[in-house]
């Protein structure tokens, strides 16, 4: 069986990272983590990359919050594409992608998104859920597009919100689908990696 090669990037802890990666390593996955890619220099998904001896690096995004420059988006471009990178996935990368990235990954970008959506895109959806009075909140896979948390939805799993759920609970069991859900669906990329071969 043929290793899907992939590239991760993110800005922040690297749970998901830490989910995939661990999944890889036990063989339930057939991937292979081939970069992990960070906007901030000591993002602890950097270690974690370290840790399973994956390469990583550290892209300053310039001047921009939200987005990297475009030129910089040319050089992300080239960083994955110099590691043989089939599918980019991001998990908590906080900034947008934009033509750069999109055309050269073109449906070859997934993300993971800590709401039902089309509900509640943006920062800290599991706060959104909880204010707006849900009852039921989850957790998204989609194909990475121009808008914010938007492309096509490949996966969703569904949690309970409890009433005596606080934002960090409901976080918390989000995470624990997450984990399970983001592995599942790059599990399948790997299945039509090896189907396209034959
Ligand atoms: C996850 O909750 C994901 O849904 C969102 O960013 C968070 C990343 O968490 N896009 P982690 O860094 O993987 O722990």
């Amino acid at each position: 069986m043929k290793r899907l090669p992939i590239g991760i990037l993110g800005s922040g802890k690297g749970s998901n990272c830490l989910a995939i990666l661990e999944r890889i390593r036990s063989g339930v996955l057939a991937a292979e983590a081939r970069i992990v890619v960070s906007d901030v220099p000591d993002a602890p998904i950097l270690d974690m990359a370290r840790e399973f001896g994956v390469a990583n690096a550290y892209l300053p995004p310039g001047r921009f919050r939200t987005r990297l420059e475009p030129q910089t988006e040319e050089q992300l471009v080239q960083m994955l594409r110099d590691a043989g990178v089939e599918l980019v996935v991001l998990a908590g990368f906080m900034r947008v992608l934009h033509e750069p990235m999109l055309k050269a990954f073109s449906r070859r970008i997934i993300n993971i998104h800590p709401s039902l959506l089309p509900k509640f895109p943006g920062l800290e959806a599991w706060k959104q859920a909880l204010a707006a009075g849900e009852t039921v909140t989850g957790c998204t896979v989609h194909y990475v597009d121009e808008q914010i948390d938007h492309g096509k939805i490949l996966a969703q799993k569904e949690v309970r919100i409890l009433p005596n759920d606080t934002a960090e609970s409901l976080h918390a069991r989000i995470q624990v689908l997450e984990h399970e859900l983001y592995p599942s669906v790059i599990g399948e990329f790997c299945k039509r990696y090896n189907g396209s071969s034959q």
